[in-house]
């Protein structure tokens, strides 16, 4: 009878040497042939947006086209409307483009040339800020648009990281540096200690007819959201810096959904994605005072819970056509219009509408379920809905036989964090190139962003108690098959 316990001893023992095994957070996912070849697909559809609706003679990109490949024309309110962010994510296509061979070094740097001389020479600029919507013909401010810290903050992120992976070119890097180190970060505070205004309007007429003096937008930048790298890049400005304490003021709110934890503004997803695609934060903690944030580890956090929303039982019993693979909200195109939408918690419009660059923008963070989501829509939509055209997936559709709605354009924002987060989960090509700029190394350092394993983090305290407790019910097993 000696056989059998002994065989639930060793059991035992690999239970207890697993459990006490340092464990590693997330297995590394390896790409399948499949996987590259789909995301080789994807990534070129992404990159040729970018390539065909910038303006080769100042860099300008459209902010939207057609699925078809069709700029918008005529009467269309975005016809010629270019927009600062998209502009900065057409930089680094055209990295990635020289990368993966589908534009040569030489084109990739006339075009990164034309942009970042028409942005240090050409373009308004307020102490070093942009405009979010311009004119892509004439340079021209369009829409009564604000003078934008984040657009600013997103068009830096394009241009450092041409700054590095053109370093050769000197003509490149002067005109990166001097287009950074002119925005004055102090200027944005507004007076304020610590918060940046989300912008700055000129005088003028306002949207409700009024007119109205010079003034920043009263909005700012209180709390956890997109715009980090707005937050980092100032305090490693070289010129005009700000405190990095001021990192510690941002407000943090946290949601929480089916045992799910993570820090967030609001629930669109992109809030997640747009900074993490050039800073790394992966395998980092804060290690400040009490705070020991891992924001990489928030960032699947809020993909993960997002998809166990769109799975859940409550969400599907409405909407059916959401499923384990059919998900994704985040800010985007609908039938009524643009919504800055996103869940958890449930948004009171949500109708069934899939926005594929939820998941395309959480590629570097958990591709074991985004890829899986991206390839589904594109199967099964792909060709019935026509989802999936020219520069990839459609902006938003939604398969809801009660709906059965397709977008008819993309949006260059949501195409370029789809391109980005591919890439960095391929390569991780747009982190090396980004933190290859020492103002962003530096940045992370300063707010103290460190290395997680330089100090065990304060809250690994708070998962041994569990193991703890396990450990003794196995050696309670162990003594009760001994006494058998
Ligand atoms: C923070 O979260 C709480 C609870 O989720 C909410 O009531 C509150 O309005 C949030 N605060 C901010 C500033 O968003
Ligand atoms: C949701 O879908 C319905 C039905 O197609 C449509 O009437 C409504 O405008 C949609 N709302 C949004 C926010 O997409």
């Amino acid at each position: 009878m000696a056989t059998p316990i002994l065989f639930v001893k060793f059991g035992l023992v690999l239970i207890l040497l697993s459990l006490l095994a340092p464990k590693s957070d997330c297995a590394e996912y390896v790409l399948t042939p499949d996987d590259n070849s789909f995301l080789d697909d994807l990534q070129e559809r992404a990159f040729r947006f970018f390539y065909e609706h910038s303006n080769p003679v100042n860099g300008l990109t459209l902010d939207r086209a057609f699925t078809d490949g069709r700029p918008p024309h005529g009467k269309d309110s975005h016809t010629n409307i270019a927009s600062t962010a998209c502009t900065g994510y057409a930089l680094v296509a055209y990295c990635i483009g020289v990368e993966r061979g589908w534009i040569t070094r030489a084109e990739a740097i006339a075009r990164t040339t034309a942009t970042l001389t028409h942005f240090a020479h050409h373009a308004y600029n307020i102490h070093g800020w942009f405009y979010h919507w311009i004119n892509q013909a004439t340079g021209e401010r369009e829409w009564k648009s604000e003078i934008s810290s984040i657009d600013t903050a997103l068009l830096l992120g394009g241009i450092l990281t041409v700054r590095q992976y053109f370093a050769e070119d000197k003509n490149i890097v002067c005109l990166a540096t001097e287009i950074y180190e002119r925005v004055d970060f102090q200027w944005m505070l507004n007076g304020h200690k610590s918060w940046l205004s989300h912008g700055w309007i000129p005088a003028g007429v306002g949207w409700d007819n009024e007119p109205h003096p010079d003034k920043f937008l009263e909005s700012r930048w209180t709390d956890y959201s997109e715009q980090t790298m707005l937050n980092l890049l100032a305090i490693a400005s070289p010129k005009y810096p700000i405190d990095w304490k001021t990192w510690y003021d941002l407000k943090r709110n946290f949601t929480e959904y089916g045992g799910y934890k993570f820090m967030a503004a609001v629930p669109p997803l992109f809030i997640h994605q747009y900074s993490h695609a050039f800073f790394d934060y992966r395998n980092k903690r804060e290690r400040y005072e009490q705070f020991n944030m891992d924001y990489f580890q928030n960032s699947i956090t809020a993909t993960e819970a997002q998809r166990a929303f769109f799975m859940s039982e409550e969400t599907r019993k409405d909407f059916p056509t959401y499923s384990e693979n059919i998900w994704g909200m985040t800010a985007s195109d609908t039938a009524a219009g643009y919504r800055a939408w996103g869940a958890p918690p449930r948004d009171p419009e949500m109708n069934g509408t899939v926005v594929p660059c939820a998941a395309g923008g959480s590629l570097m963070f958990a591709p074991e379920i985004t890829l899986s989501a991206l390839k589904a829509m594109k199967s099964q939509y792909g060709e019935s809905m026509g989802i999936y055209k020219r520069y990839g997936f459609t902006d938003a559709f939604n398969p809801d036989p009660r709906a059965n709605w397709v977008n008819q354009y993309v949006l260059g924002i949501d195409v370029g964090i789809t391109l980005l987060s591919a890439e960095n989960l391929r390569t991780g090509n747009v982190w090396k190139w980004f933190m290859t700029n020492p103002e962003a190394t530096n940045a992370l350092k300063m707010v103290r962003i460190l290395p997680s394993g330089t100090d065990p983090a304060p809250s690994s305290a708070t998962t041994i108690k569990p193991i703890f407790a396990l450990v003794i019910v196995l050696l309670e097993l162990w003594h009760a098959t001994s006494t058998m």
